[in-house]
């Protein structure tokens, strides 16, 4: 049972810098999430916020609440947030971060993450495929 946690500004896709994040929303992400989830023959749940608060707590409630692993766009909050990564850290759940466009290829802010070396790992610039590739990483992992 997998949880796919989308941060800040993420509710915009489809209407925000269409041409970095592409032109589908994040019902369209959500959607094809658990498309995947079903052909790797994991139940999904996905959800998102715009609070830094309301991560942290699902975050802390997900081994609880019976998830096997965590997927995370922290958006914005990868570059500024401490109290994220110690929620990731505080936690014994394997996260993997993703990121849909090429943050490296980006401004000089968003190549620091301060929340991927809490993670198992880290996918950035392949869209939407990137959550694919860390539902199946953590589906390896949990078998
Ligand atoms: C993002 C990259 C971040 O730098 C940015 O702040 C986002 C989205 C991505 O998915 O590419 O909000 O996480």
């Amino acid at each position: 049972m997998l949880l796919v946690l989308n941060g800040p500004n993420l509710n915009r896709l489809g209407r925000r810098e269409p041409g970095v994040y592409g032109s589908q929303t994040l019902e369209d992400l959500e959607r094809q999430c658990e498309a995947w989830g079903a052909e790797l023959g994991e139940s999904v749940t996905c959800r998102q916020s715009n609070y830094e608060g309301q991560l942290i707590d699902w975050i802390h409630e997900a081994e609880e609440q019976g998830y096997d692993g965590i997927v995370l766009n922290p958006g914005a909050l990868t570059h500024s947030s401490y109290a994220l990564r110690d929620a990731i850290a505080s936690q014994p759940l394997p996260v993997v971060e993703v990121h849909i466009s090429n943050v490296d290829a980006r401004e000089a802010f968003r190549h620091v993450s301060l929340t991927a070396p809490v993670c198992r790992g880290k996918i950035s610039g392949l869209g939407f495929l990137g959550y694919r590739l860390a539902m199946e990483a953590l589906t390896e992992s949990a078998s």
